[in-house]
């Protein structure tokens, strides 16, 4: 499947209804949904006949990409029993077979999913509405329960160093790098994406709010 039907089929994914601010419920937009899973697929071959698991997976945009993608298995986690009701619609849509999902908390997941999966995708909450660290949260989880590797979208300015990305995918020293090293994982930053977030708020003034975005893959 090449890259723009991708994007295509995912811009008829349903997304939140009543998007929960406190839960940072902001849909991946299908162009960013579709350039991520793509280079998971393409350059390093965690898609297909793998188990994967969607932290935090919402409407579904990012599972079902992943099932289109030929996933063996997709699941998908989530606190929020609204989201997960669209997604099961949006499943059923799609005639998707190779999907599950189960309703939790991300954070009190515990060790029996540990290295249940071949990879762990997700765009966590960035911890900006009173849940501080709430993305290395999930990262800590996702680094638990993956066997190969962890794909993870977090704000470019959590960095301390803003250089832009250089072509030969210099890992940059940031907070999520320290991380990294003190958990002895390796990190690449491997796309800088804009995050063109939907004005889904009332506090939201513009009609769109642009975020700069890096996908790191963690590799274990
Ligand atoms: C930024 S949205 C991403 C949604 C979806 N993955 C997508 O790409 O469109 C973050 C998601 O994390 C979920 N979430 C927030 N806190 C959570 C928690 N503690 N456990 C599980 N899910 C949580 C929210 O309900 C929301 O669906």
């Amino acid at each position: 499947m090449k890259r723009k039907e991708l994007e295509s089929l995912l811009q008829q994914v349903d997304g939140f209804e009543k998007p929960k601010l406190l839960l940072e419920q902001y849909p991946t937009r299908p162009h960013i949904a579709a350039c991520m899973l793509y280079t998971i697929h393409n350059t390093y071959d965690d898609i297909e006949n793998k188990v994967v698991g969607d932290l935090g997976c919402g409407c579904g945009m990012l599972s079902i990409g992943t099932a289109m993608l030929g996933a063996g298995l997709c699941v998908g986690f989530d606190i929020d029993e609204e989201a997960l009701e669209i997604f099961s619609r949006n499943v059923a849509e799609f005639e998707l077979t190779n999907i599950d999902m189960i309703q939790c908390n991300v954070c009190s997941l515990s060790d029996t999913m540990s290295k249940s999966f071949d990879t762990i995708i997700m765009n966590p909450p960035f911890g900006t509405k009173h849940n501080k660290g709430m993305d290395m949260s999930f990262l800590k989880i996702a680094l638990q329960m993956a066997r190969v590797a962890v794909y993870s979208l977090h704000k470019t300015s959590t960095r301390e160093n803003d250089q832009p990305l250089n072509p030969s995918f210099t890992i940059l020293m940031d907070h999520i790098q320290k991380k990294a090293d003190e958990w002895k994982i390796k990190m690449d930053v491997i796309a800088e994406l804009r995050y063109d977030l939907p004005a889904s708020y009332k506090f939201h003034k513009k009609k769109t709010v642009d975020i700069e975005v890096d996908l790191i893959r963690f590799s274990l």
